[in-house]
């Protein structure tokens, strides 16, 4: 049996650091769904497929080799071979990621490949991603949504991204990523029994240690 704690969160909420930190703390598995949607992405980008052709873009997923590993101190992903960690971070995949992961048949690979990812971890794992807590793992034993206001999000981002981009670039990615995200209808509000927590005031280690607080293992 698999220990699963699923975190769902907008851009910039802290899910990806939180969720690394949660797994190393407890020596479990991490799962970035979102680096497979943008790894789909790169895919669709590198390619000569249309991407405003759903068919064809689902097509191309489903004959390519996605990998992801899981660890949670060096998260890697590769499309066909190729190492595409550091490329799937770059601003033109993440310009481009909501068109591609609104493709319902990408999403349903997708979905698939994240269960049978979950099901072989041991002894736990936490998956981060948009829709983990309503669709793909809705029976993990913890579930969170982590949330943080808009200005404090894209001081976050800001961050990670450095100081050569400008405030307003980075507003706008953030801002127009949710307005993007929002048309899927699953990543809106917190399911029943999912706990939301704001990370709006607390640093990295005290949502870590909420998180981990919550887990009976
Ligand atoms: O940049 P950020 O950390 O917010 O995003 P991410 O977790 O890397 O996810 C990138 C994009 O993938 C999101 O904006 C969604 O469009 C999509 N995504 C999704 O559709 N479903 C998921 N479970 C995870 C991500």
């Amino acid at each position: 049996e698999c220990f699963v704690v699923a975190v769902d969160g907008p851009s910039g909420s802290g899910k990806s650091s939180t969720s690394r930190g949660v797994a190393q703390r407890k020596g479990y598995a991490y799962l970035d769904t979102g680096a497979m949607y943008r790894a789909a992405t790169w895919l669709v980008l590198d390619s000569a497929v249309d991407s405003s052709d759903p068919a064809a873009v689902a097509a191309l997923v489903a004959r390519t080799e996605l990998r992801v590993g899981t660890d949670p101190a060096a998260p890697t992903v590769s499309v066909a071979g190729t190492d595409v960690t550091a490329a799937i971070r770059e601003p033109r995949i993440s310009a481009a990621v909501s068109t591609v992961a609104t493709n319902l048949e990408v999403r349903r690979l997708l979905i698939d490949q994240q269960r049978q990812i979950i099901a072989a971890a041991r002894p736990g794992i936490v998956v981060e991603g948009r829709d983990i807590t309503t669709v793909v793992a809705p029976d993990a034993q913890v579930r969170v949504l982590l949330v943080a206001d808009p200005q404090a999000r894209v001081a976050r981002r800001k961050n990670e991204l450095g100081e050569t981009v400008a405030d307003h670039e980075v507003h706008d990615q953030v801002i127009r990523r949710d307005r993007d995200d929002s048309t899927v209808a699953e990543f809106h509000d917190a399911a029943p029994g999912v706990r939301v927590v704001d990370s709006t005031e607390l640093s990295l280690d005290e949502v870590v240690d909420q998180i981990v607080g919550l887990i009976d293992d």
